[in-house]
């Protein structure tokens, strides 16, 4: 295993859409599975479930639908501007997406997930809360075992057909598919984000925190 610093894993945790297909040893599978075992859930229900797929049917066939929903997604947006590179990879994962050695489905189910903010009139987030987490802590343990991988949900758009081809039961239903492999190139690396001040207030909403400033 390479020995990543949590925070070098935090930080250089981009994308990665151009993977090998080489098969990832079951000990590391192992690993990067039980990582996710390890995240918080809402009353510690842990209402969600993976499917690690391998067998080469299903995946070819969830491939098929990844590009269907891809397609037109990536159709939106222009392919001349700074989102180019990343459009091209997302191209790359999605004619490879059945191909690849694991695809990591995440289920969960909806009766269990601790929702506190259903009444309110906006979309309601807190329930996912108890799901992504698990999916974070795969990505972590994906970069720390020098595996690429991306967080997709794109196949939720069509879950009947993933439910049909994983036999994944009512209620339980799909938040996202993570495609795992040993990077093509570097994998992982720089990332861009908002500065920090622009995402962090201090005591009230637009408020500076001092903090920050003192690291300047
Ligand atoms: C909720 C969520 C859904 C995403 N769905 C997809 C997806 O379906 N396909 C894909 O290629 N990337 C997907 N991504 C990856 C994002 O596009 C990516 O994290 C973002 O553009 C930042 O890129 P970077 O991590 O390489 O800096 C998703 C990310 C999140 C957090």
């Amino acid at each position: 295993m390479t020995h990543v610093g949590l925070r070098e894993a935090m930080s250089t945790l981009r994308a990665a859409r151009r993977l090998r297909l080489d098969p990832i040893p079951d000990e590391v599978l192992r690993r990067v599975l039980e990582a996710a075992s390890w995240a918080p859930s809402g009353g510690n229900r842990q209402p969600w479930r993976v499917i690690a797929v391998r067998e080469r049917s299903r995946l070819k066939r969830l491939g098929e639908l990844y590009a269907e929903v891809w397609k037109p997604y990536a159709a939106g947006y222009p392919r001349d501007g700074n989102l180019a590179a990343s459009l091209r990879a997302g191209d790359h994962l999605a004619e490879h997406f059945g191909e690849l050695p694991v695809l990591v489905v995440f289920c969960f189910n909806p009766t269990q997930l601790a929702i506190t903010d259903a009444h309110l009139g906006r979309p309601s987030v807190v329930g996912g809360a108890s799901i992504y987490p698990a999916v974070q802590n795969l990505l972590l343990a994906c970069r720390a075992e020098g595996l690429g991988c991306v967080l997709t949900t794109l196949l939720c758009q069509r879950e009947p057909e993933v439910r049909a081809i994983l036999s994944i039961p009512e209620p339980w239903a799909t938040a996202a598919a993570v495609p795992i492999g040993y990077p093509v190139g570097r994998g992982h690396g720089p990332i861009s984000r908002r500065p920090l001040d622009e995402l962090v207030y201090g005591d009230c909403w637009g408020e500076q925190l001092e903090a920050l400033e003192t690291r300047r």
